[in-house]
């Protein structure tokens, strides 16, 4: 047997200690920030800024906060105060402090609480409004989950279903509201990702003239592909139930089925958020229906998260990357038994067990990527 790799514990001097200590309070005080970005949400703040195209005082921010929440008295200006001040020093918003009353402290919007605007919000400041992920991400069924996620890693199954006696999947099917919740985080995704992956996939969309979404729920996707590609045509296909309740999209067949079963077959198969449910195993069976479902040079075309690499020490893109890829493996452990984010080795491997022989990256200017796979 190997010697055991030692690894020296490091050295701290006192102020590195006291480093260490405050980075633990972030840590530990860290459910605060959705908290509190939620919160704003609720109360309207960022569309309310958005809507004064400029700064707001607190107490401008307030008096809107009661006319849209029809209250008959402003909040309590000194609550809504340290809400703002919070959010501004996690970047949230800007503030120009004021040195006597901190009622006349104003906040403007940044990069970040722009993407919390409502898209029909006058001046069109939102590209994409991601407040549905964040209801998604941050509710009552989600927070009592995590609180299981020690379960989750003892026994291999997800925090959810140790909370809730039954997984995630049950649950969205049998309770409406969280159906529709998961739907519009979804379909906030898909516009988000899908004007990126119609333009970088250019040249691999107009080779393609059918083309079939497996799990491609109501048929966002797809229709933003048709829309973009007229040639193709597009075959939506997700499990009976959800295939019910799709509207009719031109130039998209709606088809139900199981993917471990049966896949339709075309000139290439897109599966977007899908394979990130499903264990290594459950993947290749998938990936073999797709294998059989595809002409000898036809595609498979996945998009999904990749776990970057990232750079010790380094505060970059990569990094920030690598931090998000890793923060959305630990909501599959909390939502999904057997489901994970992949590494690109891993992605290799699991293609490679379903007899693909080669795949290419594009990146997205996203946490996903897209992964173009072929049997040759
Ligand atoms: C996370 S959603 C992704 C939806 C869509 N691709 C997107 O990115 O918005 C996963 C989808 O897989 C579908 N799905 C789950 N099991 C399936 C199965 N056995 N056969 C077909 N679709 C399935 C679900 O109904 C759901 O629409």
């Amino acid at each position: 047997m190997a010697p055991p790799l030692t690894v020296a514990i490091p050295q701290v001097s006192e102020q590195e200690a006291q480093m260490d200590k405050l980075k633990l309070y972030d840590i530990m005080l860290g459910s605060a920030k959705p908290m509190a970005v939620r919160a704003a949400v609720l109360l309207n703040i960022p569309d309310i800024i958005a809507e004064a195209s400029g700064s707001l005082t607190v107490e401008e921010i307030a008096a809107h906060i009661s006319e849209s929440t029809k209250e008959e008295s402003p909040p309590p200006i000194e609550y809504l105060f340290r809400l703002l001040r919070f959010l501004a020093s996690q970047e949230v918003f800007i503030e120009i402090p004021h040195q006597d009353d901190f009622r006349q402290t104003r906040y403007g919007l940044t990069g970040v609480s722009r993407l919390l605007v409502k898209e029909t919000r006058k001046g069109g400041l939102s590209v994409q409004n991601y407040v549905p992920w964040l209801l998604a991400f941050n509710n009552h069924s989600s927070l009592q989950g995590w609180l299981h996620l020690h379960e989750s890693v003892l026994e291999g199954s997800s925090a959810f279903s140790k909370a809730f006696g039954m997984s995630y999947w049950d649950y969205v099917a049998n309770n409406p509201e969280a159906n529709k919740t998961l739907n519009e985080a979804m379909s906030c995704d898909t516009r988000a990702v899908m004007s990126s992956v119609v333009k970088i996939y250019e040249e691999g969309f107009k080779k393609i003239n059918s083309l079939v979404d497996v799990g491609g729920g109501l048929g966002s996707a797809l229709s933003i592909i048709v829309g973009n590609y007229k040639h193709i045509r597009g075959i939506n296909y997700d499990l009976p139930y959800v295939i019910a309740s799709a509207l009719p999209i031109a130039g998209v067949q709606h088809v139900s089925g199981n993917m471990f079963e049966h896949i339709p077959s075309a000139d290439a198969i897109f599966i977007k958020s899908v394979l990130h449910d499903w264990s290594d195993d459950d993947c290749v069976r998938v990936l073999r229906r797709c294998y059989e479902a595809i002409p000898e040079n036809g595609k498979v075309i996945i998009v999904d998260a990749l776990i970057a690499e990232g750079k010790k020490d380094e505060d970059n893109k990569e990094n920030l990357l690598r931090r998000v890829g890793l923060a959305f493996d630990m909501e599959m452990m909390l939502l999904s038994t057997g489901g994970k984010e992949r590494t690109e080795m891993e992605f290799k491997q699991i293609l490679s067990k379903a007899g693909f022989k080669s795949y290419s990256i594009f990146k997205l200017p996203s946490f996903q990527n897209i992964i173009e796979v072929s049997k040759f």
